[in-house]
């Protein structure tokens, strides 16, 4: 790909590399509820059913006992992703990626809505609002690190991102995993959980993830259920801090920091819902 290679994958990579490498797997024990709110089982705190019901993880759980029934159909709980996600909300983001483009013709909203369909806690766990808020976080940064649907692929593609001293995720002999998809998933150690969960060979097929735009999108919302939804509510500041926080939070790249925030809100606004407060990190 000729031209400025965006050094905005890179530092994604190594971003979602520095974060891993120091935080464990997603226990969400940062709830911090008030003493008569539930922890639901995605992070959130509140009173309702939603909050209480099953996975309820902390507070004045109602307990799994029962039926599930209810047949309530929805409403609370979060947005509805599809109606949210419409054809002119996708189209608009990718429309501003150039003709040339080797995403324009990869990324589809039916793939989002697939993968979203498989991770159904996305935009789920909080009210409405949260739920749309969730919404343009995520696509606020898949703008970001694909430059509007723009690239499939970290640029370098030297790098391996094989990290050997996991000997749970062993790299497989000659593969790379550097960044693909929507978030860029990088690394053996996330290339092997994804493609457990999704059902793909994450160690020795993670070229896959350039070329079936079902399963990127599934690693990009793997990841973010494992590492970015639970801090939704503190605000987007947190997201960004969970998915490259060394390198932007804390003043060491306010522009790339800021650029986030300006899609986010951007999008916010589409949506008609107000950002929130905590949008910096
Ligand atoms: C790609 O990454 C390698 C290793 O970090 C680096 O030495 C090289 O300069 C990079 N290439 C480009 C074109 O940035």
């Amino acid at each position: 790909m000729a031209g400025s290679p965006p050094t905005v994958m890179a530092v994604v990579a190594i971003g979602l590399a520095l974060l891993l490498a120091g935080a464990g797997p997603a226990a969400a024990q940062n709830c911090g509820c008030q003493p008569d709110f539930c922890c639901s089982k995605f992070g959130y705190c509140g009173q309702s059913y939603d909050y209480c019901g099953p996975g309820c993880q902390s507070g004045p759980c109602i307990g799994s006992g029962g039926s599930s029934g209810g047949g309530s159909s929805g409403g609370s709980g979060g947005a509805n992703v599809a109606s949210v996600v419409t054809d002119a909300f996708f189209n608009g983001i990718k429309n501003q990626a150039a003709g040339g483009c080797e995403g324009k013709n990869f990324y589809t909203r039916s793939a989002f809505l697939d993968a979203a369909n498989k991770y159904s806690g996305f935009a789920h766990g909080g009210s409405e609002v949260q739920g749309k808020r969730e919404i343009a976080a995520f696509f606020a940064h898949v703008t970001h690190e694909t430059g509007h649907f723009c690239y499939i692929s970290e640029i370098n593609k030297s790098n391996r991102y094989c990290d050997p001293n996991n000997r749970q995720w062993p790299c497989a002999a000659g593969k790379y995993y550097y960044g693909r998809g929507p978030l860029q998933i990088s690394w053996n150690y996330n290339y092997g959980p994804a493609g457990r969960d999704i059902g793909f060979d994450g160690l020795g097929n993670p070229d896959i993830v350039a070329q079936n735009a079902g399963i990127a999108f599934k690693t990009a919302l793997w990841f973010w259920m494992n590492n970015v939804h639970r801090v939704m509510p503190q605000g987007f500041g947190a997201t960004t801090r969970a998915i490259n926080g060394a390198l932007e939070c804390n003043g060491n790249n306010p522009a790339q920091m800021n650029a986030r925030v300006g899609y986010y809100r951007q999008y916010c606004q589409q949506l008609g819902v107000d950002p929130g407060p905590n949008l910096t990190c």
